[in-house]
């Protein structure tokens, strides 16, 4: 298990939210015990929303590995946790930035987001990807990407409205079940830049409001 990130502080964990219709979740980073957590997250997916990701999530093992071998420095996962009158916690988003150690593009992480279905549009989203763009910032990372299926209106909608621009359409990228073929947009957020703006200002990030 290789659980790192020298550069950042762990300390501030759990967070505590407030979803707008006055439901509590704490935010973390995931921990090898999440396991079978997150495999009742991910089951619990629209079966259309887990088509889309890179692994098949609906594998136990492939949730054992990540969770045996995290490794923050290249895949960090936040959770959002909802804590069950039992005790019981149960996650109900996952957010991922994933960066390069070596090559090219270390300067460029990849955001990757999906929240539990009965938790959306609650402001959960935003809190979720608010939370990966500060843990971008601190990790000195200049440009965060995001890839979305072009009619995923909802994701593009909350994309922009935290700053995110469009930079590239991948023509017929994504295959739907019936073999459809759809475009997938790359959007950015330059973290450099703001980062810059906030150094100039002498701004603390924690108070930073995005746009
Ligand atoms: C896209 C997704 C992450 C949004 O999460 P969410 O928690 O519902 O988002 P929020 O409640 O924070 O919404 C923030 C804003 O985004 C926009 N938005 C989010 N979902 C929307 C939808 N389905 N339709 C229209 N606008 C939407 C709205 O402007 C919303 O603000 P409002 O509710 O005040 O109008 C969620 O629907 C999801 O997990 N979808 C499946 C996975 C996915 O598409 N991931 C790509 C993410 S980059």
């Amino acid at each position: 298990m290789l659980i790192n990130s020298d550069m950042m502080d762990f300390s501030v964990y759990p967070k505590r939210f407030e979803l707008d219709d006055g439901i509590e979740v704490f935010v973390r980073p995931m921990r090898p015990d999440d396991r079978d957590r997150l495999f009742a997250f991910f089951r619990h997916l629209p079966h259309k929303d887990r088509r889309f990701f890179k692994h098949d999530v609906s594998q136990r093992e492939v949730i054992t590995n990540w969770c045996e071998n995290l490794d923050y420095d290249r895949v960090l996962p936040i959770l959002a946790i909802l804590k069950e009158e039992d005790g019981r916690e149960r996650v109900v988003a996952d957010a991922t930035l994933h960066t390069e150690r070596h090559g090219w593009s270390t300067h460029v992480a990849e955001v990757r987001l999906t929240i539990h279905k009965m938790f959306r549009r609650k402001g959960l989203g935003k809190i979720m990807l608010r939370e990966i763009y500060d843990r971008a910032m601190m990790r000195g990372v200049a440009k965060v990407q995001a890839m979305v299926r072009a009619d995923n209106e909802g994701a593009i909608k909350l994309l922009r409205r935290l700053g995110f621009r469009k930079e590239a359409i991948f023509r017929k990228h994504a295959m739907d079940i019936n073999g459809r073929k759809h475009d997938v947009v790359i959007f950015f957020n330059d973290v450099g830049a703001l980062w810059k703006k906030m150094e100039d200002l002498n701004i603390d990030y924690d108070f930073f409001v995005m746009p």
